[in-house]
């Protein structure tokens, strides 16, 4: 699919994540396939303010782009602003989030609140296609709850206004992540525009986004919570592998997903991301649950990775043993 001139590839890609998708990992993520990477949400009104973490949040690398930088607000003119500023700063696409559930960001009327008010969001679109002349995505939810599921409706807004392309989680706000994502709404909006369309919600392989595909119409799969200790999933042929192959590039690429830390991050940040993405990736292997324990007690990144580099050439010498028999036995069934 294209959004304007950047033509996606790859039927996957890496959703916005607060506090996930930042550098390391949305660089990791395209090194696998992501055929495009979105910043997490950037407060509208932090930019106005000239919050210094607000445009650290919003940096990115030049190896990183194309690259889609997502604004949340409610105020179209400060929306106008951070679209224009981001775009002067080199963003490929500017995404407008409206899907964020978090009562902080909902009650100044941004994120998913924007959904209950059409006119409101027309004004925001117009304002917002006004302002840049880069592409202009949005990323909706099915609708603010059970009354009120108004995707396909914000969908023609939105078309009718100059948006090059949408992203719709179909999940309403109230139903936040619980529950599963009902796909029907996102063929419903594919049949409704015109516009390119990606599906989100619910997928954890690359088989699970061929069926969105088929099931939907989509052109594009947004791969959030399936990605987090599983960045691999944007790579088709990670299943072709066999269980010892899996093993090893798992380890190639969580070497190379801290390495990418410690070169982008503050050691004190650094060590936190480590963290937090090492407890993702030993989950379902040997004893994990201690394992995870294990990685929060450490504060300094050399030591955890030490730690991490023993637990996985362990993990990897106890399944050899498994590996060598099944291998032994399906050369002798050949
Ligand atoms: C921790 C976390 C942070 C998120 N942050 C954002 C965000 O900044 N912007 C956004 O549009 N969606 C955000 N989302 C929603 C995801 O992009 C995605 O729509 C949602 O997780 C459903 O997709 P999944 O089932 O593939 O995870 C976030 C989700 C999670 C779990």
């Amino acid at each position: 699919m294209n959004i304007g001139p950047h033509n996606l590839t790859n039927l996957c890609r890496l959703a916005p994540m607060a506090g996930i998708s930042n550098t390391p990992f949305r660089l990791l993520c395209k090194e696998l396939g992501s055929s495009l990477t979105t910043s997490e949400e950037i407060s509208a009104k932090a930019l106005v303010y000239n919050s210094e973490r607000t445009y650290s949040l919003a940096s990115y690398l030049p190896e990183e782009k194309p690259i889609a930088i997502q604004i949340f607000g409610a105020e179209p003119s400060d929306l106008a602003y951070a679209a224009r500023i981001m775009e002067e700063r080199g963003a490929d696409i500017i995404d407008l989030n409206m899907g964020c559930p978090v009562p902080k960001i909902t009650k100044t009327g941004a994120g998913s609140a924007l959904m209950r008010e059409p006119l409101k969001a027309a004004e925001v679109f117009r304002t917002i296609r006004k302002a840049v002349q880069i592409p202009f995505t949005i990323k909706i939810r099915g609708g603010w709850d059970d009354h009120h599921v108004n995707a396909v409706e914000i969908a023609q807004i939105a078309e009718s206004e100059g948006v090059d392309s949408i992203a719709v989680h179909p999940r309403t706000r109230s139903q936040q992540y619980s529950g599963h994502a009902p796909w029907e709404i996102i063929r419903s909006v594919v049949e409704a525009v015109k516009l390119p369309i990606t599906g989100n919600g619910d997928v954890r392989s690359y088989e699970d986004a061929e069926r969105m595909q088929k099931e939907t119409g989509c052109h594009s799969v947004m791969i959030g919570r399936g990605a987090l200790g599983k960045p691999w999933v944007f790579d088709r042929n990670f299943t072709t592998l066999t269980p010892r192959e899996q093993h090893e590039y798992k380890f190639r690429l969580i070497r190379r997903h801290l390495d990418l830390i410690e070169e982008h991050m503050n050691p004190k940040l650094g060590c936190v991301q480590m963290k937090k993405h090492l407890a993702w990736y030993v989950a379902q292997t040997k004893d994990w649950q201690e394992t995870r324990k294990k990685i929060f007690t450490f504060e300094d990144a050399k030591d955890l990775r030490a730690f991490f580099e023993d637990y996985w050439v362990g993990a990897f010498v106890d399944r050899t043993v498994a590996w060598n028999a099944a291998e032994s036995a399906s050369e002798a069934s050949i």
